[in-house]
């Protein structure tokens, strides 16, 4: 009931081999299911009852054996609703769903949930990524809980601490490249195709993003049964907007939402290759060499997931835009003083994305708009040091705080 397929030629895989691309035409793999035999087994389960996390979708994930689950409570993030924020930028309702309460701080979670129990279902004991970070410490952190070997490669000297913290404290083997991200990855793609004892758990492997889908099923949920009219995502690597418009679309064939949102993917100026391709309405993308952006994240110049990007981005009638370092750390700062959400710099880009666009016209007041926000502030405590306002340093007496109040009225 459930294959692989390419997006590209059609050819279809079996769920157990482990492959990461088509053997034929060489691109990117999708899960496929049959969606008439699993609206039959969603009748007979009791899945709207489950508390809202990744595995209330159990029946919608490639998975066979229940017992094998590598879980650490992932997924049921808040969805909150942001009026102040809303106010302030002109919009009625605004809504921000908050990946950085998932056990790691971020989305990728929801994927490593999945992908981790499929190399356990697949009987492999080493696992290994390239990453910018977030995938790195949520790979370190389901390793560790299923007992298994971890590699994971990032590019030295431009990784938020927290992550790199993170990553090491779980216990992986953390190897900084000399280079960037995208070498890195090409690394372990190549490893990974070689070395067949060792699995993959970048956003190529066609399970991962199955888990991260889960984001938009949570937020049809949440909206009682209902789409958004716009879904703000930040785009690095471009498996994210994929997988969460996968999970739209479902929703969508399987009669739980009555129409789709537009996607919309933002990109930080330095490292936009997508958003490119989109406002030029090409069909392929120019990959950046040396992509450079605060929002390390997101500092991608060659994302491998393009292709299912701009199907996303296209197919769901969105767009795509570029937003400035600036524009980032001013709308970080903005979600946190007016919601109290403190999200990283990439994260923030959707916010960034929003207010551009709602400044260009393109977004109307009354939509429903959520911005996804992909990962905690404090995997990145440095940005907010250099860029904002010191702390008050005074004597240990109470007239030297009293001052601080300001005039009594
Ligand atoms: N936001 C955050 C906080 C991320 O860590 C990432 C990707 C993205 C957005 C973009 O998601 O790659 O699916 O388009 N981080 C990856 C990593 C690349 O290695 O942690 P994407």
């Amino acid at each position: 009931m459930i294959h692989l397929q390419c997006i590209a030629c059609g050819e279809k895989y079996g769920v157990d081999e482990i492959i990461y691309s088509c053997k034929r035409c060489g691109d990117l793999l999708e899960v496929k299911y049959d969606y008439e035999a699993l609206k039959a087994k969603l009748k007979k389960s009791d899945w709207q009852r489950l508390p809202l996390s990744v595995w209330r979708y159990k029946d919608f994930m490639p998975i066979h054996d229940s017992s094998k689950i590598v879980s650490l409570s992932e997924g049921g993030t808040g969805l909150h609703p942001c009026k102040r924020l809303g106010n302030l930028l002109g919009v009625k309702q605004l809504y921000v769903k908050n990946e950085g309460e998932n056990p790691t701080g971020s989305f990728k979670d929801r994927g490593m949930t999945v992908g981790v129990t499929k190399a356990i279902e697949l009987g492999m004991n080493n696992v290994i990524c390239a990453s910018t970070g977030n995938t790195a410490a949520s790979l370190a952190a389901y390793a560790a809980k299923a007992g298994l070997q971890c590699i994971v490669l990032i590019p030295s000297g431009k990784i938020a601490y927290g992550k790199l913290a993170q990553a090491t404290v779980y216990g992986s083997r953390v190897v900084q490249v000399r280079g960037n991200f995208d070498q890195a990855l090409k690394i372990v793609l190549e490893l990974s195709e070689k070395n067949r004892r060792v699995y993959l758990l970048n956003s190529v492997n066609p399970y991962r993003v199955e888990g991260q889908k889960s984001l938009a099923y949570e937020i049809c949920d949440q909206l009682n049964h209902k789409a958004p009219d716009k879904v703000i995502v930040p785009v690095g690597n471009a498996g994210n907007i994929s997988a969460v418009w996968k999970g739209f679309s479902e929703f969508y064939e399987l009669g739980f939402i009555s129409r789709l949102p537009q996607m919309i993917g933002i990109q930080s100026e330095g490292a936009a290759p997508i958003a490119q391709a989109v406002k030029r309405g090409r069909n392929e993308i120019v990959p950046i060499d040396q992509p450079e952006t605060i929002a390390t994240a997101i500092r991608i110049g060659f994302p491998i997931s393009w292709k299912k990007a701009l199907k996303a981005i296209r197919e769901s009638k969105g767009t795509a835009e570029t937003v400035t370092d600036r524009e980032i750390l001013e709308a970080q700062k903005m979600l946190a003083k007016y919601e109290g959400l403190f999200i990283e710099p990439a994260s923030a880009s959707s916010i960034a994305g929003l207010k551009k666009l709602i400044e260009l016209e393109e977004i109307d007041k009354n939509e429903v708009i959520v911005c996804v926000a992909t990962g905690h502030g404090l995997k990145d405590p440095d940005v907010i040091m250099q860029t904002c306002e010191r702390p008050f340093e005074v004597d240990a007496e109470v007239k030297s705080v009293e001052v601080l109040l300001g005039p009594s009225s």
